[in-house]
């Protein structure tokens, strides 16, 4: 493993970045702005995505010119680069676009450093909540300055968990059927529509579980990195390592729980 105290710095500068890109999200400075749809009506684009992750992106080239960036909106004119040979900030300028142009809150900024393929850092913040989530691996995850604790088992009648509404009627990804009985089971259901924030609410246990279609590595790699601080079990459906640097479908559980929904499920899913 590397060196990773001479990454300590980067994090602690990633922390007034993402609190400072927050605060360009907050309903009295965020103002009008277009929105533009993507691959569809569902698939939103904001200017505000892309002013994000251009003050990410001239944050890290004046400080850290050898680094690359993966963004989602990919504002980073870049040369070609195989990420697991480099040090590789991953960011979503906005998780939760759809929120955010709908409801101005319940999404976040997500971003993480990966060198040369091994997570280093992640944050995740909620401008609205002023709500900061991060870790550095090894050294515990925290919601601000609160240390958050290592997660207790809970069983699925007492679990409430996430999951895209999408998965319990036909699609692409999953068997929606066995679903049924599980969100039958449950204490209760949620869907907030922010990947990166689900997966910290997870973490801090305001949620047991969280499930979601093909995510890509800006919605997850932040997550993934506070999520193994809390010893949460994150795998794709079908119970694989998430290889960060591909979309997966992406369940994480506590860590009994995470079993015992994919016994229930029958462990079919793809
Ligand atoms: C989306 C959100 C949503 C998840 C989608 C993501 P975006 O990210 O995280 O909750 O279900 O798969 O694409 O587009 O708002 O950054
Ligand atoms: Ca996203
Ligand atoms: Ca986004």
């Amino acid at each position: 493993m590397n060196n990773l105290s001479a990454f300590y710095p980067m994090y602690e500068s990633a922390k007034k970045w993402v609190v400072e890109a927050g605060s360009r999200l907050e309903p009295t400075s965020v103002g009008f702005f277009e929105v533009e749809h993507k691959t569809s009506a569902a698939d939103l684009v904001t200017e505000k995505d892309r002013e994000i992750e251009t003050f990410f992106i001239s944050q890290i080239r004046n400080h850290y010119p050898s680094h690359f960036v993966l963004g989602e909106e990919g504002v980073s004119n870049q040369q070609s680069y195989d990420p697991r040979k480099e040090t590789v900030w991953i960011i979503d300028p906005i998780d939760g676009t759809t929120n955010f142009v709908h409801m101005r809150r319940s999404f976040s900024i997500s971003v993480a450093l990966y060198d040369k393929g091994k997570p280093v850092f992640g944050l995740v913040y909620d401008p609205i909540a002023k709500e900061l989530f991060h870790a550095f691996v090894g050294q515990g995850a925290y919601l601000d300055t609160e240390k958050l604790k290592p997660l207790d088992g809970v069983s699925i009648e007492e679990g409430v968990i996430s999951i895209n509404p999408l998965w319990l009627v036909p699609n692409d990804y999953v068997d929606f059927l066995p679903f049924q009985p599980l969100v039958q089971q449950l204490r209760g259901v949620r869907y907030i529509g922010s990947a990166a924030l689900e997966l910290a609410y997870v973490a801090c246990g305001r949620l047991d579980a969280y499930l979601d279609f093909r995510l890509s590595p800006w919605d997850i790699a932040a997550g993934l990195i506070i999520l193994k601080e809390v010893h949460a079990i994150t795998t794709t459906m079908d119970n694989r390592e998430i290889d960060v640097f591909n979309k997966s479908t992406t369940f994480t559980a506590k860590p009994v729980l995470h079993e015992q929904i994919l016994a229930t499920l029958g462990n079919k899913n793809e």
